[in-house]
């Protein structure tokens, strides 16, 4: 496809004006964002202007800490010709210094996106709900489906493709394993989560995920034998233990994840060439040994690349006129 294909089918090809979770897209439209993400990255690595977006602002809350997130983002509104504006938790104060649907309408007013980092999924959709503008997930409790797509590309890059591979997840059954079970069940991708007894996925989530894999044939599973899930992985991945929010927790959950760190006895029981994933940050020999993570198999800053890429393939969506 053509630059002009690509921006043509922007405008027309996804319905959903927001992007709050990877349940409310098609396999199409996953597929749209992934190959334009794609486009993308080609543009930007031979140096081709792509400023599709010139004159448009984003909005970006933080309510948690990032890093990728921010510059990602922050870079991607810089490349399309656009601004992006970073909102402290201090500033807006979301659902406190006034109603949701207020500071919704009044941003919908200056700015042409909203993108959110928060606690609550529900704070997310409440936004969505009083905003004429795009809103955009960077991270809930629930959910990060931005990461996911950046994961679907970074998949797509190594093999070539994405349905009938096994992605093995292992660790805390959290938002990165929510986003990974619908993005998975809607691509084709096998998709087992391997999680310590108590610390299960939302089974409505699961639930969702394995109607979903019935359309495209994938198998989901969850299982607490870390070992037998990973036979056969074409990708092992991890993410942390404790997540933002639930840094309470955290001795408690060194003790019930001890078996689940990702290291070299685990990972042999993987395919041969399996990838190794890592949406970051990663806490070293916890949740991944430094040998994995440091490792041959490990494409952990290629993810990390993709997510500038998937952002731009997101605004450059959304934010069409
Ligand atoms: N993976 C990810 O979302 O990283 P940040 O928390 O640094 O944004
Ligand atoms: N599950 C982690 C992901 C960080 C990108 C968290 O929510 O803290």
């Amino acid at each position: 496809m053509t630059d002009m294909d690509y921006q043509q089918l922007a405008k027309t090809k996804i319905k959903n004006k927001h992007f709050l979770t990877l349940d409310d897209y098609t396999q199409e439209e996953i597929q749209f964002l992934i190959d334009y993400a794609i486009h993308l990255k080609q543009l930007k690595k031979a140096g081709t202007p792509h400023q599709y977006l010139e004159g448009k602002t984003l909005a970006m809350i933080f309510e948690k800490s990032s890093m990728r997130t921010r510059v990602s983002f922050e870079a991607a509104m810089y490349h399309l010709g656009g601004h992006a504006m970073f909102i402290s938790k201090d500033e807006i104060q979301v659902g406190k210094r006034e109603t949701i649907p207020d500071t919704a309408k009044v941003l919908s007013r200056f700015v042409d996106g909203i993108m959110i980092r928060t606690f609550g999924h529900e704070i997310v959709e409440g936004l969505s709900e009083s905003a004429s503008i795009p809103v955009i997930n960077g991270l809930t409790d629930q959910y990060h489906p931005c990461q996911v797509l950046a994961d679907l590309i970074t998949l797509q890059e190594k093999k070539g493709s994405l349905a009938g591979h096994k992605l093995v997840y292992v660790g805390d059954g959290n938002n990165m394993a929510h986003s990974l079970l619908y993005g998975c069940a809607t691509m084709g991708i096998d998709c087992t989560i391997a999680v310590p007894k108590g610390y299960e996925v939302d089974p409505a989530i699961l639930e969702k995920a394995e109607e979903k894999a019935k359309l495209t044939g994938a198998t989901i599973v969850q299982t607490n034998d870390p070992v037998s899930g990973i036979t056969n992985a074409d990708v092992v991945y991890t993410d942390v233990w404790a997540s933002m929010g639930f840094e309470d927790s955290a001795e408690e959950r060194k003790e019930a994840f001890a078996q689940f760190q990702v290291n070299e006895t685990l990972l042999a029981n993987a395919n041969e060439d399996v990838l190794f994933f890592h949406c970051l940050p990663a806490h070293r020999d916890e949740e991944v040994s430094a040998g994995v993570i440091d490792g041959k198999h490990s494409v952990v800053f290629d993810q990390a690349e993709n997510r500038l890429h998937a952002h731009k393939a997101i605004l450059a969506t959304l934010l069409a006129e």
